[in-house]
């Protein structure tokens, strides 16, 4: 039984339809990359799970519950944590009001301090810069921010959009070995990833997706054998 299921999933943004019946499966504990191009609906994929953008037919099941078009508020509270494209970071608040912030709905002092140790044993930095703005944070330590932020709500699952967009090399090495140890720790993840060869070699299975359908899958070596794959995204 997968953790999280989409059945045929049609999301539009008005008329345009973005998703053309999407149905991939994540199984518990595993990494699961959605790679394409621009434009493909790999971000929609993400937005239609975690409730930022309406699904207007088809399913989504996790945990064995119906979670269709449910708000993004409850979809954290059930365990799916969405580290959006871009950061969306809060870039006036400080690293601990971000992280405070993160776990809007958790009751108790005592269980945030806990949550926040948890993030600084994966990034150190954040401990050094608690006072410091956001936005004044490199792109690196800001995107760490930004999965740190998501984990205060101790997901089930992890949805990462492209968080190596516009890092250097060795940070790019950081978040994907993060990533890793996250998942080593029993946190499955679903990645958005540009950089298809990392990712594809981090993933047990990829999905991939051409405009809003998914034409590919399978596992991550294969995958990253598939001369089509390599042509497309690996040149
Ligand atoms: N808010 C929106 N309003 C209208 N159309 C949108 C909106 N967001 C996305 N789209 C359209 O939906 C389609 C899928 O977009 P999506 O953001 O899911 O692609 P993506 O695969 O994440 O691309 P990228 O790699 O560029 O991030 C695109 O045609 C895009 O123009
Ligand atoms: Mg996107």
């Amino acid at each position: 039984m997968p953790i999280l299921e989409l059945k045929n999933i049609e999301t539009y943004y008005g008329a345009i339809q973005a998703l053309r019946g999407i149905s991939l499966e994540v199984e518990q504990g595993e990494i699961v990359t959605l790679i394409g191009s621009n434009g493909a609906g790999k971000s929609t994929t993400l937005k239609s799970i975690s409730g930022l953008a309406k699904v207007k037919k088809g399913s989504i099941i996790y945990k064995e519950k119906d979670i269709t078009n449910k708000p993004p508020h409850e979809t954290t509270l059930l365990g799916l944590s969405h580290v959006p494209e871009g950061r969306r970071i809060f870039s006036q608040l400080t690293v601990k009001e971000n992280l405070i912030m993160g776990a809007y709905s958790v009751k108790g002092k005592d269980v945030i301090q806990e949550r926040m140790e948890m993030v600084f044993n994966y990034f150190p930095k954040l401990k050094e810069r608690l006072n410091q703005k956001g936005g004044t944070m490199s792109g690196g330590e800001q995107q760490m921010l930004a999965i740190g932020r998501a984990l205060m709500m101790n997901p089930e699952v992890l949805m990462l959009d492209e968080p190596s967009m516009g890092l250097a090399p060795i940070i790019v090495e950081q978040i994907f070995e993060i990533i890793l140890q996250l998942n080593s720790m029993g946190i499955t993840v679903l990645l958005i990833e540009q950089n298809a060869y990392q990712a594809l070699s981090i993933a047990h299975r990829g999905y991939v997706i051409q405009n809003g359908e998914i034409v590919l899958s399978g596992k991550g070596t294969d995958l990253i054998e598939n001369e089509q794959i390599k042509e497309a995204y690996l040149a």
